[in-house]
């Protein structure tokens, strides 16, 4: 079983993305029992009193143009425990990095990534909140999603 947990700031955009995006390809290839895919925020601003909102209405578009659903998932705050829980720790950003590491303490056995990486790019996942463009999220998401199902499969862990 590979676990897989996508972090972000809010987990209403850029993660929910991911976990969706991933779930998608892993079943294409009828791979799902062997994932555990999830998603969170590293901040509680989408988060009221234990309550997490749903996905933001245009990411939520977007992935529908691609046959996606991410109905159901509210956002989730990080917690130290999941270090533990997941094999791959995986932030959109460098600041989500920075913040993953201070709620999951240092990375010992190195499962913190930064999302791009697995696309052999050394920059941030576009962030759609103040430019309002989904699309090229997206894009820049499943690249590195695709990235990562390969690194995988190179590593023989599926
Ligand atoms: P996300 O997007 O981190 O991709 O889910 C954001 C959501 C909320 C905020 C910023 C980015 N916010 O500042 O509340």
């Amino acid at each position: 079983m590979i676990r897989i947990m996508f972090v972000c700031h809010g987990n209403i955009c850029r993660s929910p993305m991911a976990e969706f995006i991933m779930k998608k390809l892993v079943n294409d290839e009828g791979l799902s029992e062997q994932f555990l895919i999830r998603s969170s925020a590293t901040s509680t601003e989408e988060i009221w009193h234990g309550q997490g909102n749903p996905v933001y209405p245009p990411a939520k578009a977007e992935l529908k143009k691609h046959g996606i659903s991410a109905d159901g998932k509210y956002a989730v705050q990080l917690q130290a425990s999941d270090y533990d829980k997941y094999d791959y720790l995986i932030g959109m950003d460098t600041m989500n990095i920075r913040n993953m590491k201070r709620i999951l303490g240092a990375d010992k056995e190195e499962k913190i990534y930064k999302m791009m990486t697995f696309a052999g790019r050394s920059d941030d996942v576009a962030d759609p909140w103040y430019s309002g463009d989904f699309r090229t999220t997206y894009n820049d998401i499943d690249e590195a999603c695709r990235g990562l199902l390969k690194y995988l499969k190179e590593r023989n862990e599926i």
